[in-house]
C-alpha cells in the first residue's frame, strides 16, 4: 500500500501536460470525485494501527504534489497559450505608438511663416548670444540711449558686451550685413530679458522679426502687408497703426487689431475697448541702414517685431506664460489635433 502511494508520488511529479484537455483529464483522474486520491483516502480506515501514521504522511504528501502540478502545469499552459495567440495572430493591430504634439509656440511659430513665405519671405536666423553692435548700437541704441533700459538682459561678458539678445531685431543687421536688397526676410527665436517672472511675463519668450528693403517702399506697403497678415493670421480685417517710438524706426507705430466685442472673452482679452495690440512696426531708420552698409538713399524698407507666447495666449487662451514653459503633458496634449 505504502509502496503504492509512493509510486503514485513519482507518476505525478513525473508528469507534463502540453495541452488543457490533457491536465484536465490529470486532474479528475487523480482529484476528481472518484479519482485516486479520495479511494486512497477512503482506505485509510483499513490501514492497520500501527501503520496509519506514515501511510497517512505519504498520503499528505501525494495530495499536496497533485495539487502543486496542477496549478504549476495551469499556469505555465496558460502563458503559454497568450504568447501562442499573439504570434499566430499576424492581423493583430500594433502596438500603439504614442504620438507627441508640437509645442503651442512652434504651431504659432509656423503659421506666421506659413502666412509670410507666401508673400515671398524666406526666413533666417541669428544667434542668441549676441554683441552689443547688434542687439542694440547698430539699431540706433547707442550706450547712452535711455531706451535700453526697457531691454535689461543676461550679460555674459562686459566690456566690450556679450549678452543674451533682447530681440530678434538683432537679426536685422546681420542679415543686411550678408545679404544685398531685395530683401524680405523674417527671423524668429528665443529672446531674453532681465524681468521678474509672472503670469504675463517671462525672461526667456520668442519673437518673429520681418524686415523687408527695396527701392521705393513706403508705409502703405507696410500696412498693407500688415493687413493682409492679420486677415490670413487671424481672419480679422480691421487694423490701426497707433505711433510709437522705437529707435531703429522711423516712423514707428503699434499694430492694433480690431478682434470684436461679441463675446465675454472678447471684453476681458481686449480690455472692453475691441482692440488688441499684436506688434511694433516702423520703416527702418536710415542709421541702421547704414550701419549695415546699405545706402538709405537708395534702398527703403520696413520692419516689424511680434511676440509668438502673445499671440498663442489669444488664439488658445491660455491664461499663464508660464505654461508654454513647464513641460506638462496635460497643457501639451491639448495641441495634439493642431499642426
Ligand atoms: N524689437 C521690438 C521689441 O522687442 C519689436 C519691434 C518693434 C521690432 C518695431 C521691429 C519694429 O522690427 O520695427 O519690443
Amino acid at each position: 500500500m505504502l509502496d503504492k502511494v509512493k509510486e503514485l508520488i513519482g507518476e505525478v511529479n513525473d508528469f507534463k501536460a502540453t495541452t488543457k484537455e490533457e491536465l484536465e483529464a490529470f486532474r479528475i483522474k487523480y482529484m476528481g470525485k472518484k479519482g485516486i486520491l479520495n479511494d486512497l483516502f477512503a482506505e485509510f480506515k483499513n490501514v492497520a494501527n500501527d501503520q496509519k501514521k506514515e501511510f497517512g504522511q505519504a498520503l499528505n504528501t501525494f495530495k499536496n504534489a497533485t495539487e502543486g502540478k496542477v496549478n504549476e502545469l495551469r499556469a505555465s499552459l496558460e502563458e503559454s497559450n497568450l504568447n501562442a495567440s499573439s504570434l499566430n495572430d499576424l492581423t493583430r493591430p500594433a502596438e500603439p505608438i504614442s504620438l507627441g504634439s508640437r509645442h503651442p509656440i512652434s504651431i504659432v511659430k509656423n503659421q506666421i511663416i506659413d502666412v509670410f513665405s507666401r508673400i515671398g519671405f524666406t526666413v533666417s536666423e541669428g544667434p542668441e548670444i549676441e554683441d552689443d553692435w547688434h542687439n542694440f548700437t547698430a539699431l540706433n541704441l547707442p550706450e547712452y540711449h535711455p531706451a535700453r533700459d526697457m531691454q535689461d538682459t543676461f550679460f555674459i561678458e562686459q566690456n566690450p558686451d556679450i549678452l543674451l539678445r533682447t530681440h530678434t531685431s538683432s537679426v536685422q543687421t546681420r542679415y543686411m550685413e550678408n545679404n544685398e536688397p531685395p530683401i524680405r526676410t523674417l527671423s524668429p527665436g528665443r529672446v531674453f530679458r532681465n524681468e521678474d517672472i509672472s503670469a504675463r511675463a517671462h525672461c526667456i519668450f520668442h519673437q518673429v522679426e520681418g524686415l523687408y528693403i527695396d527701392t521705393d517702399v513706403s508705409f502703405a506697403d507696410l500696412k498693407q502687408t500688415l493687413l493682409y497678415f492679420t486677415q490670413e493670421m487671424f481672419g480679422k480685417s480691421k487694423i490701426r497703426l497707433r505711433p510709437s517710438y522705437f529707435p531703429f524706426t522711423e516712423p514707428s507705430a503699434e499694430v492694433d487689431i480690431y478682434w470684436g466685442l461679441e463675446t465675454e472673452t472678447d471684453y476681458k482679452i481686449t480690455k472692453g475697448t475691441g482692440w488688441l495690440e499684436i506688434m511694433g512696426c516702423g520703416m527702418v531708420d536710415p542709421n541702421v541702414l547704414k550701419n549695415a552698409n546699405i545706402d538709405p538713399t537708395k534702398y527703403s524698407g520696413y520692419a516689424f517685431g511680434m511676440g509668438i507666447e502673445r499671440i498663442a495666449m489669444l488664439l488658445y487662451q491660455i491664461p499663464d506664460i508660464r505654461m508654454f514653459y513647464e513641460n506638462d503633458v496635460r497643457f501639451l496634449e491639448q495641441f495634439k489635433s493642431i499642426n
